[in-house]
């Protein structure tokens, strides 16, 4: 069975800041508040007419150029996002047309924050199933799309922006492991409940903006520390390393209490466990995406070393990846 790397990596957030001093003109917040309680300090948001598949098209190109490629020379698009611009076609089909992608098959990983690692997972999968050589994994979002702005205990979390990698065959291992995991039973916790076939588009849905992300903070809270310790200890069983032999971990960007809480279950020390959420926010899928372009192009991340990616999401959803950066 071959082996699966990086080739090029890329990254795209809108330029328009929110802020939290912003944020406290437009609802019942403060900076401390939000800083204290989460360690965000601003997040990027699009322009209404900016939609997710542009933010993807902007870093693919970039992670394309990274790994001097042409659309042409990539056989699959597979994208990890909650905020599709449709919901079909989907988003990868929409990447694939701007990118001119003529040979790429593509669709998209519906698995909350953890897309990106989900999506991954299944194109590391389609490589080593012997079909596919050149893979463009992609995780990108527009969560403030679906935001309302009124709710104080979720609009200061989020914030829009894209990651995109292009992975191939190696002849070394690169993915050392990957593994996800599920528990369809947290649902309930963090959701949109309109807009799909249970409770499709209407008069009322729109009034009581049941169109709007919800969440239970605090129950999520417990879950995605739980979650983003077990599976990077997974991850590194599987990858046959210890938490010592982690140079770099990079944990989905949700708030900094649950990072500091995971970091230290890990016993990792601060300078191992990479962090950008005061600048962006929780970007879903594209966190982990986002965060590894910012921590190679920044030589955080050097050739050789060990990164370890771990996310969670709704669903919930789960899964951690070990990296050796080559
Ligand atoms: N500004 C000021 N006060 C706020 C506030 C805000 N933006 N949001 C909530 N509050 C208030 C609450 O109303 C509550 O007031 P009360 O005690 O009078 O009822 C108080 O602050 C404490 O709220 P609580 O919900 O206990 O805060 P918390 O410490 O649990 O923090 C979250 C809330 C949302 C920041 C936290 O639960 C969290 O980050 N959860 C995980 C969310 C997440 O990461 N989701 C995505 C995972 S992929």
């Amino acid at each position: 069975m071959s082996f699966v790397k990086f080739l090029g990596i890329g990254s795209a957030v809108p330029e328009k800041i929110l802020s939290n001093l912003d944020l406290e003109k437009m609802i019942d917040t403060s900076d401390e508040w939000i800083l204290s309680r989460t360690g965000i300090a601003e997040r990027r948001i699009v322009e209404p007419e900016v939609a997710t598949s542009d933010l993807a098209y902007e870093a693919s190109i970039k992670a394309l150029e990274d790994a001097s490629m042409d659309p042409e020379d990539i056989d699959g698009i597979v994208v990890g996002t909650i905020t599709p611009d449709y919901i079909f076609p989907s988003t990868a089909c929409v990447l694939q047309s701007l990118l001119g992608a003529n040979n790429a098959f593509a669709f998209d990983v519906l698995a909350g924050c953890s897309g990106f690692i989900y999506a991954l997972h299944v194109a590391k999968g389609l490589i080593q199933g012997g079909g596919s050589k050149n893979l463009l994994v992609v995780g990108a979002e527009t969560v403030s799309k679906i935001m309302n702005y009124e709710d104080r205990t979720t609009c200061i979390l989020f914030g829009d922006g894209a990651g995109a990698a292009v992975i191939t065959t190696s002849d070394t291992p690169g993915i050392l492991s990957s593994c996800l995991g599920a528990n369809g039973d947290g649902g309930e916790f963090l959701y949109m409940p309109a807009g799909g076939s249970r409770m499709p588009t209407s008069e009322e849905t729109l009034k009581n903006g049941s169109h709007f992300l919800r969440m239970e903070g605090k129950e999520v809270f417990k879950e995605a520390v739980k979650a983003l310790q077990s599976s990077t200890l997974e991850a590194i069983k599987l990858a046959d390393i210890t938490p010592d032999d982690i140079d770099l971990l990079i944990p989905h960007q949700a708030n900094y209490r649950i990072i500091e809480a995971v970091r230290k279950r890990l016993k990792l020390p601060e300078e191992k466990v990479f962090s950008n959420l005061d600048r962006y926010g929780n970007t879903s899928s594209a966190s982990v995406p986002i965060a590894l372009d910012e921590a190679v192009k920044s030589s955080r991340l050097k050739r050789g070393d060990i990164v370890v990616f771990s996310a969670f999401g709704a669903g919930f959803t789960w899964g951690a990846s070990v990296v050796r950066w080559q």
